[in-house]
């Protein structure tokens, strides 16, 4: 059996968990539990970095001693990782003896091979970072160059790994092997770095400062610097030294994932620390971005720090998991709000999947007697969406080794909008009043297989809602990707039961910008609609009041002309937005509109299309967007508004 290795960050204990720890681990277990599907033998490892400097400082704050310090914080982690459904085999803690014992034996090797020497060192401090900088390091006089705070300016003797010796090999290694840093502008980011002479690593710190870290074996008035103790506990935990096979068996399929910040330890000191040792480096270190919010970084100071265990509290557990691997595109920043998390919700969870089931059961349970039943002839209707079905089920296998989840999921989500669709035209309500038996059950046999496979898709996401989708269904345990590829397992006969909604709706927020996207997605949770079993992806519709009549004049205001696409885009890092450059009688504008989920960019280009022309410019996700498509709505289709001459001139008015 193959084995798969995948590591977190060990988290710092000077304070409590926040979203950026949240979302590392919950991406570590949603991975490992998607390895578990594919019969691997898993091993998953998160944990505390419990020494140095930023843990010594806390504890002085908070009048505890260090250990007292690191205690009281490590249980607010393992709380958290309980609550937020995290599956690691192991949690280690950087003060545990079993990971020290492995740190003096590494510290006491290199420096037998005079790999660690002792040297006078004078250079700048930066507290936060925990780390060294010399003279050209840093910029704009003192600031050290990761998080531009003051740096102290020190001179002591201190011990030092002999890093520049292995900067060739790195540069090779990273060039030779392009799957090791991902994305793969990040290892561009590493190679930048090693273009500058790479110098010696201070690994001691004195304990006359620094106290509180593994005493150095060969000379007690020295601690091991926090980030070359830190590193080793990929390696202390799966028995190295003490455990060859079990440490082989893992550390050959080794995987690290790490936030941006902390690329250069694990990119360069840590391959070069392995290098030393005798070891390989790891499989992959991917590195993801960072949780904003709004376009701010989240900071204590700035008293906007998102807190996992109330988010997981007031929405549940799964949707926050959900919402956390969906939103962000790996490797990239992502905003965080509480309104795009609403948003996101209604749409996906209670709008697209939520719906989807409900329908499939209440029409089994009326029609059926509770039944799944027994599919007759497919027609091509069921095929394609069979076929959609079965490409999400490699597109989540692919995403899973390509570590790219939210393409996985998003896919998975299309699928469904898919199924949605073809409960429409399909119409079973309609078979069901002409008293077309046979079709009726093919349709609700393909709605509840494709549901079925859906659900076992997103469980790895979702564990415990897409269990209940799943026993609804009367199918249980946990699925392995094989079973997924078995479109047309699911037996007929088999009992479904009742549900509630799984996703009940969530009353939408404000939105804190005003935006075409947003304003739609606050319209598309109406909870009306979804009772009607059509809720409809309006992203390019605007609400109006129904029913109130507005005069001529009213109207007027509004300026609507005809407009040629000249080219589309994607907006990067959203799913439904396009960018639309038009031409407007000679004049250019670009305009940004929720479609993607119905146009393809060049399906556009060439139409001649309707736009509100004096609609005041906007930034959505950034990107301006002067004016606003017309487009037509009905249950999950969107047709634009185009005009039906060909070569009709654009800019012309409409109305
Ligand atoms: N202790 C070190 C890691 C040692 S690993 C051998 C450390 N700890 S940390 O607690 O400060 O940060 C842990 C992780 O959280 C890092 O990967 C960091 O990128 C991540 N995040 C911190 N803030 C974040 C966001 N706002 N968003 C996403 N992740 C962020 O560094």
């Amino acid at each position: 059996m193959s084995s798969f290795y995948l590591t977190t960050p060990i988290y710092y204990v000077n304070d409590k968990p926040h979203i950026g720890h949240a979302y590392t681990t919950i991406l570590g277990d949603v991975i490992t539990r998607y390895h578990r599907a594919m019969g691997e033998d898993v091993w998953f490892l998160t944990g505390t970095d419990e020494h140095g400097q930023k843990v010594q400082k806390a504890a002085a704050e908070h009048n505890m001693t260090p250990i007292e310090q690191c205690n009281s914080t490590v249980v607010r982690f393992q709380e958290l990782w309980r609550k937020l459904g995290i599956r690691n085999d192991d949690f280690i803690r950087t003060t545990e003896e079993r990971h020290k014992e492995i740190v003096r034996m590494i510290l006491q090797d290199l420096y037998d091979r005079d790999l660690i020497y002792k040297a006078q060192y004078q250079g700048h401090y930066c507290v936060p970072c925990e780390r060294f900088f010399t003279d050209k390091d840093l910029v704009e006089g003192n600031l050290c160059p990761d998080c531009r705070r003051p740096t102290n300016e020190i001179v002591e003797s201190n011990y030092f790994f002999r890093m520049s010796r292995y900067q060739e090999w790195l540069i090779d290694y990273i060039q030779t092997h392009p799957g090791f840093i991902l994305p793969a502008y990040r290892a561009n980011e590493t190679l930048g770095f090693l273009k500058k002479p790479l110098e010696d690593l201070c690994i001691s710190r004195p304990k006359s400062r620094l106290s509180w870290g593994i005493e150095l074996p060969f000379d007690p008035d020295y601690v091991c610097y926090v980030w070359f103790d830190a590193l080793i506990n990929y390696i202390s935990a799966i028995g190295y030294g003490k455990d060859p096979a079990r440490f082989e068996k893992y550390w050959k399929n080794a995987h690290h994932l790490i936030g941006k910040d902390i690329l250069t330890t694990h990119t360069v000191y840590w391959p070069t620390m392995l290098k030393a040792i005798g070891l390989e480096p790891p499989q992959t270190i991917l590195a993801h971005g960072w949780w904003l919010i709004g376009k701010d970084k989240m900071s204590k100071s700035r008293g906007n720090v998102v807190n996992p265990m109330e988010m997981a509290e007031k929405y549940g557990v799964d949707a926050f998991r959900y919402f956390l691997l969906s939103e962000m595109s790996l490797g990239q920043d992502a905003a965080f709000s509480e309104e795009a998390f609403v948003a996101r919700y209604n749409s996906d969870l209670a709008n697209d999947l939520g719906n989807m089931l409900s329908r499939a059961v209440k029409l089994t349970l009326r029609y059926f007697d509770g039944k799944i039943p027994a599919p007759g002839v497919f027609e091509m209707i069921d095929k394609q969406l069979y076929g959609q079905v079965a490409e999400a089920v490699d597109g989540m296998e692919k995403a899973v080794r390509e570590l790219r989840l939210d393409r996985g999921i998003e896919q998975v989500i299309g699928v469904v909008r898919a199924a949605n669709r073809y409960m429409e035209q399909t119409a079973p309500w309609t078979l069901a009043k002409k008293g077309e038996m046979d079709r009726l059950g093919t349709v609700l046999y393909v709605a509840s297989e494709t549901l079925r496979i859906v659900g076992g898709l997103l469980q790895p996401v979702m564990p415990e809602k897409m269990d209940r989708l799943l026993k609804t269904l009367g199918v249980s345990g946990s699925f392995r990707f094989e079973d997924l590829r078995n479109v047309g397992g699911l037996v007929p006969g088999q009992a479904i039961s009742d549900i509630d909604a799984l996703f009940p709706r969530i009353q939408p927020l404000e939105p804190e910008t005003a935006g075409n996207t947003k304003k739609a997605e606050a319209k598309k949770a109406d909870p009306k609609k979804a009772e009607q079993g059509n809720a409809a992806d309006s992203s390019a519709k605007h609400a109006a009041p129904e029913g109130v009549a507005i005069t001529i004049d009213d109207f007027a205001k509004v300026q609507l002309k005809t407009a040629r696409v000249l080219a589309a885009d994607k907006v990067e890092g959203t799913e439904k937005l396009l960018r639309l450059q038009l031409e407007v009688g000679g004049e250019k504008r670009q305009i940004v509109s929720g479609i993607a989920k119905f146009y393809k960019p060049e399906e556009l280009v060439g139409k001649t299309i309707v736009i509100v022309a004096n609609l005041k410019p906007v930034k959505i996700r950034g990107v301006e967007s002067c004016g606003m498509l017309l487009a037509a709505g009905s249950g999950e289709r969107l047709s634009l508004v185009t005009v039906d001459r060909p070569d009709f001139p654009s800019g012309a008015s409409v109305g």
